[in-house]
């Protein structure tokens, strides 16, 4: 309790975020399932080149939170901006367009597709690119479908991921299925990016590299916003940590002031 007999949660006191507009704003976003609020009046701000890190124990609302940010989710109350654009009741398409995209984890179906195909596919409906131009390959198109690929190319160039493009989904390892998952969210050249556990089925020694992976997105100005069980990974990845419990802000800080904190200790022992 603080001086005014309130419990000390969604109102404490969080550091100052860095100078200029955030890219991302959620103010008191509330998820309901039937009647039931898996989250619970939930803000967040996030800046360009920022790693904000979401934990919290199971069922806190973490990932009901990230997807309400995403559009997979609808948010019942609060308010989510994008860039300076209300998107909170935008589905989660127009929100791709404006710039933030969720991983998926792969479902069976993208197995039987190799991770070229992959990727053309998550390139498809951006830049006017369409399935049926890239299939057919109408002649008005071919400079679209040139520039689809050549963003193939690049992004697995950029990941130091060529040598699988031409493997199959199912023939992927855990650590290369997170790394497709992220490299189809970059054909789309976010601003914001949101990942949901990124490095669940990673082995051991193949998560530093897909932390080294994240960081360089970082640094490069992209947003990240991960929801990690992991604390090692958060605690080397982000610059400001969120901690949910029961669908609400129960602390905010860096890592080592987030870990320290009474609330944070008492919610993952509860
Ligand atoms: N689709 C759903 N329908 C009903 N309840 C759900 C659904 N998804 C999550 N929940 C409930 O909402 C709460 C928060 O879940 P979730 O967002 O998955 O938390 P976390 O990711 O922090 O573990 C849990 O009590 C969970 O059982
Ligand atoms: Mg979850």
């Amino acid at each position: 309790m603080n001086a005014e007999g309130t419990a000390v949660d969604a109102h404490r006191e969080v550091p100052a975020p860095p100078a200029g507009r955030a890219v991302l704003e959620a103010r008191d976003v509330v998820v309901a399932y039937g009647g039931v609020r898996a989250v619970d009046g939930m803000s967040i701000e996030v800046h360009a080149g920022q790693a904000v890190g979401l934990i919290g124990p199971n069922g806190a609302g973490k990932s009901s939170f990230l997807a309400s940010l995403g559009g997979q989710q609808r948010a019942a109350a609060g308010r989510i901006v994008l860039d300076g654009h209300d998107v909170t009741r935008l589905p989660a398409h127009r929100r791709a367009r404006l710039g933030m995209v969720r991983t998926f984890q792969m479902t069976s179906e993208f197995g039987g597709m190799t991770t070229f195909e992959n990727l053309l596919a998550a390139g498809v409906g951006v830049e006017g690119a369409s399935l049926a131009n890239v299939v057919f390959r109408r002649r008005s198109q071919r400079d679209l479908d040139r520039r689809v690929h050549a963003r193939v190319w690049e992004v697995l160039d950029r990941f130091e991921a060529t040598h699988i493009a031409d493997l199959y989904g199912r023939e992927l390892s855990g650590g290369q299925r997170r790394l497709v998952e992220i490299m189809r969210c970059l054909m789309r050249s976010p601003n914001v990016l949101l990942l949901d556990e990124p490095m669940v089925g990673v082995a051991p020694h193949l998560v530093q590299r897909l932390v080294g992976d994240l960081k360089s997105l970082r640094d490069d100005g992209i947003a990240l916003v991960i929801v990690e069980h992991a604390l090692e990974v958060v605690q080397e990845l982000c610059d400001h940590v969120n901690v949910m419990g029961l669908g609400r802000l129960i602390a905010a800080g860096t890592y080592d002031e987030v870990v320290r904190d009474p609330a944070v200790q008492a919610a993952y022992l509860g």
